[in-house]
């Protein structure tokens, strides 16, 4: 078989190695990918938004499966324009990937079919933004509707934040046209828990929990990032929870996706926050997370390429998706400087034995050496059979790779220790 993946980063690496492990595989495309992922895969220089280039080039080349990692491309219509051209694919159609495309879509979607999450107003209007802030709860979230990198969300402590977060997003356009409309929502409080769950719009299968660390500093200081690393399972997210979550959140998304006539094919993101009054969600992606990826496919035992067509067909009832017991962490080693400004170029040293535990998320091939390119670099991952081992195993890692201006959070994990010691 002929795969071919969309995307470029960390997230990228981890499916592509997982992909590989099917024997049926016999050539992997990565679309753009990076200088490390091509040490798994044949990377073609074609952006993950360019619907039209990516169509050509599975027609051209006899691809015979496509998996759609990236939001952009999700929300853009790939898989629609690949399957128009009888390619199947693993990930949503444009009309169902609105889940993570609009944050209004999301919040009235939940609303009308009663699912847990935070109290929240809609305005298109910035003055009745404004107006209504001069009696809202504070702290309160205000949020631009469409997708804006992971950065359209910002806490305001105060009603002067808020206001200005409203002006920045609907009259300075900080976040283009996805300022156009915001959603204010209530403050919520409590452990964050990512759940990635295989649905084929039948029936929806979690994956393994995972913990994503999305400051860029140690004990949650500094700027919002992309994630800097990820625990898997979260200690947070017990079985109680965890049914109740499938009860409450992950079976009545997808029956209402169905309902509105957009049934959900593919990975569907669960951002959760454990409040006092029970698992609310806080954001869904139509797409794997990034880093939450590289802890949870470590860990799924089933095959990968596998489920993914069983999805596509529509007959994931019938395949196992099993997870190791065990547990993973990943190590994020990004760029000084990220999330704002970083210098590229610098080498990069991973000694031969640990490249199996290595996500590539930003580097180029220059004259056969890997030099950084992106601001997260490298998702340092370990698998091990508990959590104490895993965060242990994945520094020590991270200590046998080099590059200059290489900078990580020490604390990767530490919540989740916290506890699981608080449950003894
Ligand atoms: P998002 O981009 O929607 O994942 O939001 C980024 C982060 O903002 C989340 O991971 C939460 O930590 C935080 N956040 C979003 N919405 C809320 C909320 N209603 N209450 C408290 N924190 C929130
Ligand atoms: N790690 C959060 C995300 O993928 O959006």
């Amino acid at each position: 078989m002929k795969v071919l993946v969309v995307g470029g980063g960390g997230r990228e690496h981890a499916i592509i190695k997982k992909v590989k492990e099917n024997k049926s595989v016999e050539a992997i495309y990565a679309l753009p990918g990076n200088g490390g992922i091509a040490a798994d895969a044949q990377c073609v220089n074609i952006g993950a938004k360019d619907i039209d280039a990516i169509v050509a080039f599975a027609t051209e080349n006899k691809i015979d499966y496509a998996i759609v990692a990236p939001d952009d491309p999700l929300v853009l219509g790939a898989v629609d324009a690949l399957e128009a051209k009888g390619i199947p694919c693993f990930g949503p159609r444009a009309n169902a990937a609105i889940i993570e495309g609009s944050k209004v879509f999301s919040k009235n979607l939940m609303k009308k079919y009663g699912i847990p999450t935070a109290a929240y107003e809609v305005f298109d209007d910035m003055d009745a933004a404004l107006a209504y802030l001069e009696s809202a709860p504070i702290p309160t979230v205000i949020k631009a509707d469409g997708l804006a990198l992971g950065k359209g969300v910002i806490i305001a402590m105060t009603r002067d934040e808020a206001k200005d977060a409203v002006r920045s997003m609907m009259e300075d356009k900080v976040f283009g046209k996805s300022g156009d409309h915001i959603v204010i929502e209530e403050f919520l409080t409590g452990p964050e828990v990512s759940v990635l769950a295989f649905t084929d719009g039948k029936t929806v299968v979690p994956m393994v929990s995972s913990m994503d660390h999305k400051r860029a500093g140690d004990h949650d200081t500094g700027l919002n990032t992309g994630g800097m690393g990820t625990i898997a399972p979260n200690p947070y997210y017990t079985a109680d929870i965890a049914s109740t979550c499938m009860e409450t959140i992950f079976l009545p998304t997808m029956n209402a996706m169905n309902a509105e006539g957009r049934t959900f094919k593919g990975c569907l993101y669960f951002g959760l926050m454990l409040t006092p009054n029970g698992p609310k969600v806080i954001e869904y992606n139509c797409r794997f997370g990034d880093p939450e990826t590289q802890v949870v496919l470590p860990l799924l035992e089933s095959d990968l390429l596998t489920v993914m067509q069983a999805v596509t067909e529509e007959r994931l009832s019938e395949v196992e998706v099993k997870f190791s017991t065990g547990a993973a962490c990943c190590v994020i080693m990004a760029s000084e400087g990220y999330p704002t400004a970083y210098e590229k170029g610098y080498e990069i040293t991973i000694p031969a034995s640990r490249a199996q535990n290595v996500y590539v998320a930003g580097a180029a091939l220059k004259d056969g050496k890997l030099l950084t390119s992106g601001g997260r670099v490298l998702g340092v991952t370990a698998t091990a059979e508990n959590l104490p081992a895993a965060i242990e195993k994945a520094y020590s890692y991270v200590n046998e790779i080099h590059f200059d201006n290489a900078f990580f959070r020490h604390d990767i994990g530490a919540r989740a220790m916290k506890a699981l010691k608080e449950d003894k």
